[in-house]
């Protein structure tokens, strides 16, 4: 190993003791891990929490080969020790990062490409709470549905950790933004962001309300994690040649399709999981993140939405409070 602090070898740490509800997130001492080379090990300070924590949670989202059986998908902290061939991060360094896991503890190990300094003034609860939908917008929105300045992007779930990150970043970047959400309130939030045009989806055809906003041409980028029935109504919201992004299917994997409106605009329907992705793939997206993002992130023209903030013991609420659907933006877990 190139350097090490003073660390202790067992920590504490949130583990999910059987497939099941918020409960059975549960205390537990853990050895600390032993980074490879190539691996930093973070002292971590908070931890964000996702949707797909929740589905680990109930059994129905195995972490990777290789990953930590613990839940969480981001932290930040402070560089704790560095394994070799690493040159960029010093012991000390304050970092946030994507994790394949491990992030409810207080201590996790992190490939050194997963890893960006914290935006310039920002708390760690608040890093904490921008690793996993950063990477995974910028991953679908702009590369893989390659939406460009100009275009409209319809995201669905606008309130959501995801979705209030797409919303302020297609709208930094120039796009016309269109949302989907289930409340007033929600649909209000999400146009502060600078969301152009909120849809109340439990009060308003989402189809007809693009149509509508765009002049009858349709989205050129779909952000959808619904599928389900959404697949033939995001085709009918798609313009000609629009991309549709699919990240989730909280409305159900398998559905009924027609294809000839796919032939007929000749869109294209792509999807992509992040978690299972190789540490190349994200370091990739990182140095793309700090060049393109950080700034707009440490000038404040973009910010995480700060919903909750519970300590790490508290995972439990954090579940309860996301499985709620109240929040708006994103829940972190304080470590301390
Ligand atoms: N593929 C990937 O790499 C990847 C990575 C991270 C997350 N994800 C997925 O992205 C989604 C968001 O994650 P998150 O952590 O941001 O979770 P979250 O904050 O809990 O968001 C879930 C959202 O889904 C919305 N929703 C549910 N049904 C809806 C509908 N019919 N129309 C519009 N919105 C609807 C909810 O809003 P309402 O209350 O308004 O319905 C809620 O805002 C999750 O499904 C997660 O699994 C995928």
């Amino acid at each position: 190993m190139a350097s090490a602090q003073k660390i202790p070898a067992k920590m504490m740490a949130i583990a999910i003791s059987e497939p099941g509800g918020p409960r059975v997130l549960k205390p537990e001492t853990r050895d600390v891990p032993l980074r490879g080379p190539g691996e930093v090990l973070i002292r971590v300070r908070a931890a964000g929490v996702n949707r797909p924590d929740v589905l680990q949670r109930k059994g129905a989202y195995p972490p990777p080969p290789g990953a930590s059986d613990l839940p969480g998908l981001e932290v930040s902290g402070e560089v704790a020790a560095l394994g070799d061939e690493i040159s960029r991060w010093r012991i000390g360094d304050r970092v946030c990062a994507l994790t394949p896991g491990g992030g409810y503890a207080e201590y996790v190990k992190v490939h050194a490409g997963s890893v960006l300094p914290l935006p310039a003034g920002f708390t760690h609860t608040e890093a904490a709470a921008v690793p996993e939908t950063y990477f995974t917008v910028w991953h679908n929105v702009f590369e893989r549905g390659g939406l460009k300045c100009g275009e409209t992007l319809l995201v669905h779930g606008g309130s959501s950790g995801i979705g209030t990150t797409a919303i302020q970043l297609a709208s930094a970047f120039g796009a016309y933004v269109i949302t989907t959400a289930g409340s007033r309130e929600k649909c209000d939030a999400c146009l502060k962001l600078g969301a152009d045009r909120a849809i109340n989806y439990r009060e308003e055809d989402f189809v007809a309300a693009v149509k509508d906003a765009t002049g009858g041409k349709g989205a050129n980028v779909i952000l959808d994690m619904i599928a389900g029935d959404y697949v033939t109504r995001n085709y009918e919201a798609a313009a000609v040649e629009g991309r549709i992004v699919q990240i989730a299917v909280q409305g159900g994997a398998a559905a009924s399709v027609d294809f000839s409106r796919l032939m007929v605009k000749r869109l294209t329907h792509t999807g992509s999981t992040l978690r299972p992705r190789t540490v190349e793939f994200k370091a990739a997206i990182a140095v793309a993140l700090e060049a393109q993002v950080w700034p707009l992130l440490g000038s404040r023209k973009i910010a995480p939405v700060m919903d909750t903030i519970l300590p790490l013991s508290e995972a439990w609420r954090a579940h309860e409070r996301m499985e709620d659907g109240e929040h708006i933006g994103k829940i972190v877990l304080d470590v301390g």
